[in-house]
């Protein structure tokens, strides 16, 4: 937890964002994995974590703007829980640690937001993701299920963001830890990879190292030698010489802040010459768009232009056709990577993707391209000093994909499909780094993590 003064600080720049009314944070709860006491890895709220600083659960907090007051909802534990659970710090202790000066017993919340009601007074909530706390909001504000994410205060959401988007400086240093954490993980891959062993073997380890380190992966690990998959979570298949090994895993540390890497590497330890060719073009993206990413700048021309990168290497090695730059433009470079560039990051490895990615990434200055592949770009906006994104480009070989466009004709002037067939198997590369924008650019947060093809091959060596 970060000095009271933190707390205190954020909260005060919210409430300027907002003109009146009660801001409500629900905190998340424990969730029962198959009976009540057996519950899943708990993780609080970010924006609980990020306003308070308390992850504990059963929690709510209200900042109330027109009577210029905050108040933590809470319980303290009785005997039976200290029996079960040990000593916690009492909820008003704790909320001294955050400059909070009230507290409640949380069955008040219910009567406190009924009493706002009837004075007419306005809710302002975010977006509910966990299913109690949709029930309560339901219960509690009387708002229908289905209209529960449209009622959320846009208000509140756009606060929100305009503060965890630009990270403060004691932010930044727990990203470092977190980033170095990851760091481990994916070095360990790289190390231990050997043909024979299963897959989950070394998806195992590296989130035990997530866990031995901090609050364990901050997204499940991703580790497939069928890295076409974007979000690959079997780990099933052994590995086998000859094939790529894709790896997109990253660490949380108790403080909640986030890193996510993607590193791609031979699982003999050495590329194949087909393989290096591939790779290249996705290391060329990922190191340009490193250099080009500074202030005032749009992601989305950042995106527009690791594309590019990656028409213009396709192009070259006969994959596609044409103007790679065009063909980019249009979208034919999506077959081969359909996603975007990248996304915020820091609490959440998807920074605040629960407020919505169009209010996270994109504002009245841009808006979501209705291209496909471009339309996935998660942050599209103008960059700012203090943003922390990812630089994910990747090629894939994708079989489902790639049949039905070329059943379509889709992009066949941009498209060699006969070539691109030939790679069937190949699998999928991404190079995934962490960066902060910086007052003139941005740099790579965390030990540098190899990367080039002579490096991997020297580490798996090792
Ligand atoms: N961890 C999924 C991603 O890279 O966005
Ligand atoms: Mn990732
Ligand atoms: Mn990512």
């Amino acid at each position: 937890m970060f000095n009271k003064d933190t707390y205190i600080q954020r909260r005060k720049a919210l409430k300027k964002t907002v003109n009146n009314g009660i801001l409500l944070f629900m905190g998340n709860n424990e969730a029962p994995m198959n009976y009540p006491s057996n519950t899943y890895h708990y993780r609080q709220d970010s924006h609980f974590i990020y306003f308070f600083g308390i992850h504990l659960d059963h929690l709510a907090a209200v900042i109330d703007l027109d009577e210029d007051k905050e108040i933590i909802f809470g319980d303290n534990y009785t005997i039976d829980d200290i029996i079960w659970m040990g000593n916690q710090p009492t909820i008003e202790a704790l909320a001294d640690k955050c400059g909070v000066a009230n507290t409640l017993p949380s069955a008040q919340l219910i009567e406190y937001l009924h009493k706002a009601q009837k004075a007419g007074r306005k809710i302002h909530y975010l977006p509910p993701y966990r299913d109690d706390n949709k029930i309560f909001l339901h219960n509690t504000l009387s708002i229908p299920f289905e209209q529960l994410k449209a009622s959320a205060s846009v208000e509140f959401i756009k606060g929100v963001v305009s503060l965890r988007e630009i990270k403060e400086e004691e932010e930044l240093k727990e990203m470092e830890k977190a980033c170095n954490l990851g760091v481990a993980m994916h070095t360990a891959a790289m190390e231990y990879c050997k043909a024979g062993k299963l897959e989950r073997e070394l998806a195992g380890m590296i989130e035990g190292i997530a866990l031995a380190g901090g609050n364990g992966v901050s997204f499940p690990v991703i580790l497939s030698q069928n890295g076409e998959t974007l979000h690959n979570h079997n780990h099933e298949q052994i590995l086998e010489n000859g094939r790529l090994l894709l790896v997109d895993a990253g660490a949380e540390l108790k403080s909640g802040y986030s890193s996510d890497y993607t590193r791609t590497f031979p699982v003999s330890g050495k590329f194949t010459q087909k393989q290096k060719d591939i790779y290249e073009i996705v290391l060329q993206a990922n190191m340009e768009a490193i250099d080009m990413a500074k202030p005032g700048l749009n992601y989305f021309d950042v995106h527009m232009y690791a594309t590019t990168i990656i028409a213009k290497g396709l192009t070259k090695l006969g994959l596609m056709k044409g103007n790679p730059e065009e063909a980019a433009r249009k979208g034919a470079h999506a077959l081969f990577m359909p996603h975007g560039l990248g996304h915020m990051l820091g609490l959440d490895v998807h920074d605040m993707e629960d407020l919505g990615e169009n209010y996270v990434g994109y504002n009245e200055h841009i808006q979501r391209s209705p291209i496909f592949g471009h339309g996935s770009l998660r942050c599209a906006k103008k960059l700012q000093k203090g943003f922390i994104l990812t630089v994910e480009p990747g090629i894939y070989f994708i079989p489902q994909l790639i049949d039905i466009w070329e059943k379509e004709n889709k992009f066949s002037e941009y498209i060699n499909y006969d070539k691109v067939k030939t790679y069937i198997g190949f699998g999928g590369i991404r190079i995934e780094d962490d960066i902060v924008i910086t007052e003139t650019g941005c740099r790579v947060i965390g030990t540098p993590l190899p990367k080039k093809v002579a490096d991997i091959e020297a580490l798996m060596a090792e």
